[in-house]
C-alpha cells in the first residue's frame, strides 16, 4: 500500500517537551503572545478558514501573488469557488460587515493557520499560523502609537536581537495618486527592460512595482521618484514620532520603498525583519487599511493591523525550557488505589505553578522514577500500598546531588507542595 504522507510544506507539530524543537517555541510563542494580546485588552475573534474566493481577489487583491499565484481555491459540491485564507484581515473585516459591527469601534486579536502555495524553504510553509491585532474604526493618530508599542512590546518581551522595525506611510489617496503618476511617468521610457509581471503591475497597480523581486526592475527603480516627496508634512511627522519614541526600545527605521504585498494598504505601513531568518527575513507586517471595509460593503471604518508569522517568530527563539518545576507522581500499588490519584488531583489545584506528571503506566517503581529523571522532574511523590496504608507519601528529591528523601504525611506533602 502506498504510504499516505504529509502535503509538502506542512507541518505536523508536537511537544515533545524539548525546548529546542520549533513545535515547543511555537506552542509558548502562542501563549505569551495571548497574554500580551489580553495585556492590550484585545478581544478574540476567530474566522472561518475557509471563505468565499471573491472576498480574498477585492481585499487582498488580485493582482497579488498571494490572490495570483499562492490560493488554494477551488469548487465546493455546489460549484462556489472557495479559498482557504491566505491572511486573517479579510474574513475579519467580511464577519465585522455581516454582523453589522461595523459602525463601532474594535480592538480585535485572532491565531490560527493561514494557507498559501508558496514554494516551501527555510521560514516559508504552505499551512502556516499567523497571529495578528486588527484596531477598527479609529482614524490615524493613537492607533499608530498603540501599534507599534504592541510590536516593541512583542520583541522586548522575547528578548529578540538583531530586529529592525521598518516603516513608512503611503499616502492619502491624492498622494498616492500623484505619486503612483509620477513613477509610471518614470517607469515609461524604461518599460521595454521590465518583465511581464512589472508590466501588468505598471498598468494595475504601479506602486506594488517597488516590491518586485526583479534586480533590473530593482537598479532601474534606484533613481525613481520617492513617496517621502508626495506624502504629506503630518505623515512624515507620524514616521519621525514613532521612530523618536520608540527608537530606545526597538531598531526602528524610516523606508521610503516599503510597500507591501497586499493591495489593502493605505497610510502608515511596517514590517519587521531579522537578520537571523536568512532570505525570508520578515516575521511580522502591518499598515493601516481605510478603506478596506467599505470596499467590501461596509461603512467607513478606517482601521489598522498587523500580523507575526509565528513559525518564522518561533524560529528565532533560544532553547524554551519552562522555569516551572515539575513533580512526578509515581502509584505503585499492587491494585488500583483510587485515593492516590485523588491526592495528585488535589496537588494540582494547591500549586498551578508545579507541573505534576502523574505516571500512569503499570510499570515497576525503578522503570518509574527512571522516566521522572528522564523527563527531568525536579521531585518524585511515590505512593505504595505501605504509604497508603499509614497515610503517608514519599517526597524524593531528584535533583539534589544527596537524592535524598523524606517520608510525609499527606498533609505534609500538602504544606510542602504549596511552598514550593
Ligand atoms: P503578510 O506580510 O502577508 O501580512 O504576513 C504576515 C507575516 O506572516 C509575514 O511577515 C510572515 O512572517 C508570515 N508569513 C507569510 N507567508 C508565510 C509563509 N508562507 N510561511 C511562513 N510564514 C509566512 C498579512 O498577512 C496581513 N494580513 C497583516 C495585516 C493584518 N495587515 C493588517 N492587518
Amino acid at each position: 500500500m502506498d504510504k499516505i504522507q504529509s502535503l509538502t510544506g506542512m507541518l505536523d507539530l508536537y511537544d515533545d517537551g524539548n525546548g529546542d524543537n520549533l513545535s515547543v517555541k511555537i506552542f509558548e510563542t502562542e501563549k505569551i503572545l495571548r497574554e500580551i494580546f489580553s495585556n492590550y485588552q484585545l478581544k478574540e475573534m476567530r474566522t472561518p478558514a475557509l471563505e468565499e474566493t471573491t472576498l480574498f481577489k477585492r481585499s487582498v487583491g488580485d493582482l497579488s501573488d498571494i490572490v495570483n499565484k499562492e490560493i488554494y481555491s477551488f469548487n465546493d459540491k455546489n460549484e462556489k469557488s472557495i479559498a482557504l485564507r491566505p491572511e486573517g484581515t479579510a474574513g475579519i473585516i467580511r464577519a465585522i460587515i455581516e454582523k453589522k459591527l461595523d459602525q463601532s469601534t474594535h480592538k480585535l486579536c485572532y491565531l490560527g493557520p493561514m494557507w498559501r502555495y508558496e514554494r516551501p524553504q527555510k521560514g516559508r510553509y504552505r499551512q502556516f499560523h499567523q497571529a495578528g491585532v486588527e484596531i477598527l474604526g479609529y482614524p490615524e493618530g493613537a492607533p499608530e502609537f498603540e501599534m507599534i508599542s504592541i510590536v516593541c512590546k512583542i520583541i522586548e518581551e522575547f528578548r529578540l536581537k538583531n530586529c529592525l522595525i521598518k516603516i513608512n506611510h503611503l499616502g492619502n489617496k491624492n498622494n498616492k495618486e500623484s505619486f503612483c503618476k509620477a513613477l509610471v511617468d518614470y517607469l515609461e521610457p524604461h518599460k521595454d527592460k521590465l518583465d511581464d509581471k512589472d508590466l501588468e503591475r505598471l498598468s494595475r497597480n504601479p506602486l506594488r512595482i517597488l516590491d518586485s523581486k526583479n534586480q533590473n526592475t530593482q537598479s532601474i527603480l534606484e533613481n525613481a521618484p520617492s513617496i517621502k516627496d508626495f506624502i504629506e508634512p503630518s505623515s512624515i511627522k507620524i514616521l519621525m514620532d514613532i521612530k523618536s519614541q520608540f527608537s530606545d526600545i526597538c531598531d526602528i527605521e524610516i523606508d521610503y520603498s516599503l510597500v507591501r504585498g497586499l493591495d489593502y494598504y493605505s497610510g502608515f505601513v511596517f514590517e519587521a525583519v531579522s537578520s537571523d531568518l536568512g532570505a525570508q527575513d520578515s516575521f511580522l507586517g502591518g499598515g493601516r487599511y481605510d478603506y478596506l471595509c467599505s470596499k467590501l460593503g461596509g461603512k467607513d471604518l478606517p482601521s489598522i493591523g498587523m500580523a507575526i508569522g509565528i513559525e518564522r517568530f518561533a524560529s528565532l527563539l533560544k532553547d524554551i525550557t519552562s522555569t516551572n518545576k515539575m513533580a512526578s507522581f509515581l502509584v505503585v500499588t499492587s491494585n488500583l488505589e483510587p485515593k492516590a490519584y485523588k491526592i495528585a488531583h488535589q496537588l494540582r489545584s494547591m500549586n498551578k505553578n508545579i507541573r505534576l506528571d502523574l505516571q500512569l503506566s503499570k510499570a515497576s517503581l525503578k522503570a518509574k522514577l527512571r522516566r521522572a529523571n528522564k523527563s527531568d522532574a525536579d521531585y518524585a511523590i511515590i505512593v505504595g500500598d505501605e504509604e497508603l496504608k499509614t497515610n503517608t507519601v514519599i517526597f524524593k528529591y531528584l535533583k539534589d546531588e544527596s537524592n535524598d528523601q523524606e517520608t510525609l504525611s499527606v498533609d505534609e506533602l500538602f504544606n510542602i507542595y504549596k511552598s514550593i
